[in-house]
């Protein structure tokens, strides 16, 4: 089993280019099973959830080639319209088969995602939208099995804003007969990114980015050549680093216009932040301030980032307070995060974290993706080695990260 040893104190600096999006690439994977012709897509990340959509493709009967430009994929010949337990069970994100699978062939079968380290998370959502277009769906052995002549084009009003379910909704409606309605959407850039490769495919859709999303249902949908966002998350898990440990980094290829709270959080605990183009500098000239957040859907502060600004919060001067909006069990991480000496309490939804002078190396455990990160930003910070096991869960989302933060000088290295 890999982990990864860091032995920490060192201010980070130099430049790193942001990788593509993991939670644009995913869905818009999948928007390939909603047309018979080829979709070329630049800027995929290589990430093991990547690995894993793209297996599930396959699986269907989508033809997919990799090269060093990108992925072409074709889904002119889709046999088997099922997303079997084995991939669902590793990646919840197969559940966006779902609604193209059910436009374009007028069937899906997908296993029921379980809940997972960070929350319940249910798919109901997904599923009252497809039967507001006229789907029948049916829980049948573990597996959605959802079946529809052709979806109509209809009003769906989301009780709570979902990123998933919003894109999977925007799919199916893509080729429904009419006008779909979207209301209380989720405006995060992935679901923005998505509409505009779906746009791109011939998809007739408007107010994306805003909470009412409308589309208005075609025959058929082409093929087009797409190129992914850059990762909103993993320019902000970088540029909490680079604060935490009091040094200075220069991101490349990052998606300043979608970073506005990461980066006023960032300068609220005493960051100096530049931005021109796509290019993003952070200084940390002092020790970090101590900046509270509460987690919010788009454009408030992500939940991705949640770990990431506790384990900053960790050594700054006073006390935060966290508080996690979105997901009833995501602070996993703060348990581990005590074994290198951090104080922080728990009170219901809110972590009270009061900054200490230093942290000590120690062995900790990764339980989910972003946890792993803030495990990271602290093993960066701690005095002496911190080695995390379970990083798999980090390869799910970050590509190469112990390279790309050696080369800003950190003493990181993967050892079996
Ligand atoms: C997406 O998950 C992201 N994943 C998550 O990133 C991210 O944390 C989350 O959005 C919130 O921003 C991908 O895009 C692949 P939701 P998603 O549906 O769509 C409740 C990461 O670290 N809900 O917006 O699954 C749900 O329980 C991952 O990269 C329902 O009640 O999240 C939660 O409390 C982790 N019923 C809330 O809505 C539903 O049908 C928001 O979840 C759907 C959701």
């Amino acid at each position: 089993m890999q982990k990864l040893s860091i032995h920490g104190g060192v201010p980070l600096s130099g430049e790193v280019r942001v990788a593509g999006a993991k939670n644009a690439a995913l869905p818009i994977l999948t928007a390939a099973l909603l047309s018979a012709s080829p979709l070329r897509i630049a800027n995929v990340p290589n990430l093991n959830d990547v690995r894993t959509m793209i297996q599930l493709l396959q699986r269907m009967g989508v033809k997919a080639r990799r090269d060093q430009r990108g992925i072409d994929l074709d889904a002119s010949s889709v046999t088997d319209p099922v997303a079997p337990y084995e991939l669902v069970k590793t990646m919840r994100a197969s559940v966006l088969a779902l609604g193209p699978l059910t436009a374009r062939f007028g069937e899906a079968r997908v296993s029921l995602p379980g809940g997972c380290a960070i929350g319940e998370r249910p798919v109901d959502l997904h599923i009252k939208g497809l039967e507001a277009m006229g789907a029948e769906v049916s829980i049948d052995a573990g597996y959605i099995h959802a079946r529809a002549k052709r979806l109509k084009g209809a009003r769906v009003f989301m009780d709570t804003v979902t990123v998933t379910g919003t894109e999977n909704l925007m799919m199916a409606a893509s080729l429904a007969e009419g006008e779909t309605v979207l209301e209380n959407a989720a405006r995060e850039p992935e679901v923005v990114d998505l509409a505009r490769c779906l746009i791109a495919m011939g998809a007739r859709i408007r107010g994306h980015g805003t909470d009412e999303i409308v589309v208005e249902g075609v025959e058929r949908l082409n093929g087009a050549d797409y190129t992914v966002m850059a990762d909103r998350i993993e320019a902000g898990t970088f540029l909490a680093a680079a604060a935490a440990t009091g040094g200075s980094v220069t991101l490349t290829h990052a998606p300043v216009e979608s970073l506005d709270a990461i980066i006023d959080k960032l300068r609220e605990a005493g960051a100096e932040v530049k931005t021109s183009g796509d290019t993003v500098r952070l200084a940390m000239p002092r020790r970090a301030r101590s900046v509270s957040v509460r987690t919010a859907p788009y454009p408030g502060f992500p939940t991705d980032m949640q770990a990431q600004f506790i384990a900053l919060n960790c050594v700054a001067e006073g006390t935060a307070f966290v508080t996690e909006t979105i997901f009833e069990n995501r602070f996993m991480h703060v348990q581990e995060l005590r074994r290198l000496g951090a104080r922080i309490e728990i009170e219901g939804n809110t972590a009270f974290v009061h900054g200490v002078d230093r942290l000590a190396g120690a062995r900790v455990m990764a339980t989910d993706l972003r946890a792993s990160a803030s495990l990271v930003i602290a093993g960066l910070v701690a005095e002496g080695e911190t080695v995390i096991d379970r990083i798999y869960h980090l390869d799910r989302g970050y590509e190469r990260i112990e390279e790309r933060l050696g080369r800003l000088g950190a003493r990181i290295a993967r050892v079996s």
